[in-house]
């Protein structure tokens, strides 16, 4: 909904919304809910942020960088009076349950804070703050009492998230999310199996199942026994319908043989499977807390490759965790040269308050640490052009997303691999799956034509 000026009175009065979303692909399903929720509250969601009575935020502390990025967008539009005085902002996902109360005094003009466990009172949350203008803060609840609370998603589109599990309980030493996020809890297997069908009878083809850790999905069943991340992929595979399979993110050392079975029975799978190193020195990654050694991850993706030839794997990286030595920077060139992944994620290690590795002595420079992430990420990027280009000459099953943005005459899709693949089409053809001959490349996405078999 756009155009809130021919909407009646009576939605009016209740207020107009606007989601922006920051962070990772479980913040992207938490907004959407948050839509959903407010929607059918009666709240009517605006586009622009200057039509809004009521602005919503949902936000990433994973790096600090991340976490600032909402309070100079806050001063932004402030400063480009596209938000006032009497603007509601609600100030949720990770920073809020991170900071809390904390927020009331870095930013006066937030009047609303929840967390990733909260989002479901976020209706009442705003209606108690427009009622009372007093702060509303509420960030604590268990992990997964807000799914029972989304009405039934109406989402229409050929991909669809669906969050498994919630939290995480690994504490990796740098890592902020345990404690923003809470421990790791996952939801019952018929209440993702409902969610999936009901995405796919709404048009979806594709079910992109998320959560910190998805290897070590250990959900309910009905008959009250309990189910390991392989089961439900076999029980999601069966879902009629359903043509692509995706998972984020897996965690190496909980990658055991039954999801590698998984990934070679199920054709479904998508041939991306994102699986995080970090780093490549057994040193560091001991004292992260990784619990696997290089050489188990080299051999991981080994029996990958060998039960999926077709295997696209991509990671992500820090660099310049603290102590981290020249020595130890070149063991992850080296799993790099081994693995040869396709296109990853690297960072500079972001010291975050309140993890184990905030209190570890850092004496690497920022300049080091930049020279080293440069130096990675040339590579990752020689890497992932030239599986790119190997894509020329094949044939891609690709699901259609929409209109290509850069020329209307284009239709944007996506490949297995991840890869967007652009081709000339009818708009008929959004929402399914069609093959496409891959022609040429630009950057990382490639150029098609469309094969009519
Ligand atoms: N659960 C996922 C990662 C979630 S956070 C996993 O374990 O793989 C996404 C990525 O952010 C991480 O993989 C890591 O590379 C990066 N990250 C997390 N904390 C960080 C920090 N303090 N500094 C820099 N990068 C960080
Ligand atoms: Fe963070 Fe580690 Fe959990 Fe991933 S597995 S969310 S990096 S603590
Ligand atoms: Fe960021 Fe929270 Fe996701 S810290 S990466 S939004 S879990």
């Amino acid at each position: 909904m756009t155009n809130s000026t021919i909407l009646p009175d009576f939605k009016l009065q209740q207020g107009t919304f606007f989601v922006q979303v920051w962070g990772c692909q479980m913040n992207v399903y938490d907004g959407d809910r948050i839509r959903e929720l407010l929607t059918s509250a009666g709240f009517v969601e605006t586009a622009a942020v200057e039509n809004a009575s009521i602005v919503v935020l949902v936000t990433c502390a994973v790096r600090a960088k991340a976490e600032d990025k909402v309070f100079n967008q806050i001063a932004a539009w402030r400063h480009q009076q596209k938000i006032s005085k009497n603007t509601v902002i609600a100030l949720g996902g990770c920073v809020g349950s991170e900071l809390a109360e904390e927020i009331l005094k870095l930013d006066k003009s937030v009047n609303v804070i929840f967390g990733p466990r909260t989002i479901h009172r976020l209706p009442s949350l705003i209606s108690a703050y427009i009622q009372t203008h007093e702060p509303q803060v509420d960030v604590n609840a268990d992990a997964i009492d807000k799914f029972d609370y989304f009405p039934s998603s109406h989402a229409e589109g050929p991909s669809a998230f669906v969050t498994i599990m919630e939290g995480c309980s690994n504490k990796c030493t740098y890592c902020i999310v345990p404690y923003t996020r809470g421990d790791e809890q996952s939801r019952p297997v018929q209440d993702i199996i409902d969610e999936c069908v009901n995405f796919i009878s709404n048009g979806a083809i594709e079910i992109h199942l998320l959560g910190q850790n998805v290897n070590s999905y250990h959900g309910v069943m009905n008959d009250g026994t309990v189910c390991n991340f392989s089961t439900l992929l076999y029980e999601i595979a069966a879902i009629p319908g359903l043509r692509r399979l995706r998972f984020t993110t897996s965690n190496p050392m909980d990658f055991t043989d039954d999801i590698i079975d998984a990934v070679k029975n199920l054709s479904v799978i998508s041939d991306q499977i994102h699986v995080p190193i970090q780093a490549g020195s057994d040193r560091i990654l001991s004292l992260m807390h990784r619990r696997y050694t290089a050489k188990e991850y080299i051999e991981l993706t080994e029996k990958l490759r060998a039960a999926r030839p077709t295997v696209h794997i991509s990671s992500d990286f820090i660099v310049g965790f603290p102590g981290e030595t020249e020595e130890d920077f070149e063991k992850t060139m080296e799993v790099v040269e081994k693995v040869k992944f396709d296109l990853s994620f690297s960072f500079v290690y972001s010291k975050r308050q309140g993890t184990p590795a905030a209190l570890m002595e850092d004496k690497v420079t920022k300049e080091e640490k930049f020279n080293r992430l440069y130096k990675l990420q040339n590579r990752l990027e020689e890497l992932a052009l030239s599986y790119t280009q190997q894509f020329v000459g094949t044939v891609q099953e690709c699901i259609v997303e929409g209109i290509s943005r850069k020329d209307e005459n284009e239709l944007k899709s996506r490949a297995s691999s991840g890869r967007i693949v652009v081709f000339k089409g009818s708009e008929d053809l959004i929402g399914k799956m069609v093959k496409v001959k891959i022609t040429s490349t630009h950057a990382h996405t490639l150029k098609g034509e469309l094969i009519n078999d």
